[in-house]
């Protein structure tokens, strides 16, 4: 058993086509385009950027993106479908293939994108921080940071949260790719702590092949899910002032019962 997270997207290269197939909606990218307003060719850097949801239609608008990864898989389907695009977008955009710790971010860019839930993709209160304040060392003076992720309601876990260990569900990533390969994941509650908002979990993918072969993955994942209080106070702790909050990724206001938090903030 690995103790690595990002299994969920290397464990297998068929993942990343199950990805796109799972997240298709754009409702957060249109939010960014209208919180960037009429500039054109900012310099973008999107840590997690997957197969590029988000970073594809930004560099087709004219903007300069740096994506960066850690699942070969997920930067494979993107470095795919980024040669389906003309030359100009595909020139506005650099992959860097590392986990977001190892890799240097780069310096003085418009906009960073912590979008897409990313701060759930890491696993503790302390790695979550830290990438905000990577974000703002990397923002130039007057650039954005753009967080988006699941509200949390509350400071203790919350009841959705407790599932009795034991029984596994399905999870991603599930569903048929177009060669026929078959994916089935689960998930199943390890162990849960209420007080310090941790949830462990045993993960298990099983591939079955065009083959008719079947394969096994089984790895470990801890979630801590981020508040936006935590949020907000890792923003300001980093030298950043909040423009804006909203509740949903149409841009609603936040409120009781939101299912996001997304912060807009600037370094002043
Ligand atoms: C939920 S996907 C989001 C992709 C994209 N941002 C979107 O919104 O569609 C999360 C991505 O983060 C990547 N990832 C997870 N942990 C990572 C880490 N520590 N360093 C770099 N990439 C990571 C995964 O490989 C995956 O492609």
């Amino acid at each position: 058993m690995s103790d690595c997270s990002t299994q969920k997207y290397s464990a297998d290269s068929h993942i990343a086509e199950i990805y796109d197939q799972v997240e298709t909606q754009l409702d957060d990218v249109d939010l960014i385009v209208r919180l960037i307003g009429p500039s054109t060719g900012l310099t973008i850097f999107e840590p997690f950027c997957g197969t590029g949801r988000m970073l594809i239609p930004l560099a087709r608008q004219g903007h300069r993106l740096t994506g960066l990864d850690e699942s070969a898989a997920m930067l494979a389907r993107l470095g795919a479908k980024l040669q389906a695009e003309p030359e100009t977008v595909r020139n506005r955009v650099q992959l860097i293939h590392s986990s977001v710790f190892a890799a240097q971010w780069p310096a003085q860019v418009d906009v960073v994108l912590l979008g897409g839930n990313c701060c759930y993709e890491v696993s503790s209160s302390d790695e979550q921080k830290a990438l905000i304040h990577r974000a703002a060392a990397c923002l130039r003076r007057g650039g954005h940071v753009f967080i988006d992720n699941d509200d949390h309601p509350s400071v203790e876990l919350a009841p959705g949260w407790r599932k009795p260990p034991g029984q596994p569900r399905r999870a991603f990533p599930s569903g048929t790719c177009q060669d026929g390969t078959r994916l089935e994941g689960s998930t199943e509650t390890a162990w849960y702590d209420i007080h310090g908002r941790f949830t462990h979990y045993i993960r298990r993918l099983k591939v079955t092949h065009t083959d008719g072969s079947i394969s096994h993955r089984e790895w470990q994942e801890t979630c801590h899910p981020i508040v936006l209080a935590e949020v907000l106070a890792a923003v300001k702790q980093a030298g950043l002032v909040v423009e804006q909050t909203f509740g949903d990724k149409q841009g609603n206001p936040y409120g009781p019962g939101s299912p996001r938090a997304l912060v807009w903030a600037c370094k002043s």
